[in-house]
């Protein structure tokens, strides 16, 4: 997800990708976004977390974050209505969490698209470029 670590995207080269593979793509919380909380740099895309959290355990279960950093993992286990654990060496970031998790509630809409966006098609003569 950082601009600097994905340099392939799929738009770059169609043949590539094919909609049935097991890559998923999301964007980055760039600084711009809402969903930004501004205050930790790994902050993950809740829609991300919430289709791990989805497949991975069902409403009730715990879900656990041991390196909880800006807590969106536990912020979406709670708007999905999970019950969350969270770890953070941090105590600002601890407490940067908790005021998330205050202000989050079940069944609170995700932020972002449901669905992962890509960038819009490119020219097939600038993707064989790439
Ligand atoms: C890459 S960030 C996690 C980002 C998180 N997935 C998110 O969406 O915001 C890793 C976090 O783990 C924390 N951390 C590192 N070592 C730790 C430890 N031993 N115990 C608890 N937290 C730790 C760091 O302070 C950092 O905030």
């Amino acid at each position: 997800m950082p601009d600097d670590t994905w340099i392939l995207r799929p738009q770059d080269l169609p043949e590539g990708f094919a909609p049935d593979s097991d890559t998923w793509y999301a964007p980055r919380v760039c600084g711009t976004f809402k969903e930004r909380a501004g205050w930790h740099g790994c902050q993950m895309p809740e829609q991300l977390l919430g289709r791990i959290i989805r497949t991975c355990s069902n409403e009730g279960d715990i879900v656990l974050d041991p390196f909880a950093g800006s807590g969106t993992t536990l912020v979406v286990a709670k708007k999905l209505g999970r019950k969350y654990l969270g770890f953070e060496l941090s105590a600002d970031y601890a407490a940067q969490i908790e005021s998330r998790l205050e202000a989050a509630h079940v069944g609170q809409p995700l932020e972002g698209g449901a669905e992962p966006l890509v960038g819009g098609k490119v020219p097939p003569a600038r993707a064989k470029r790439a």
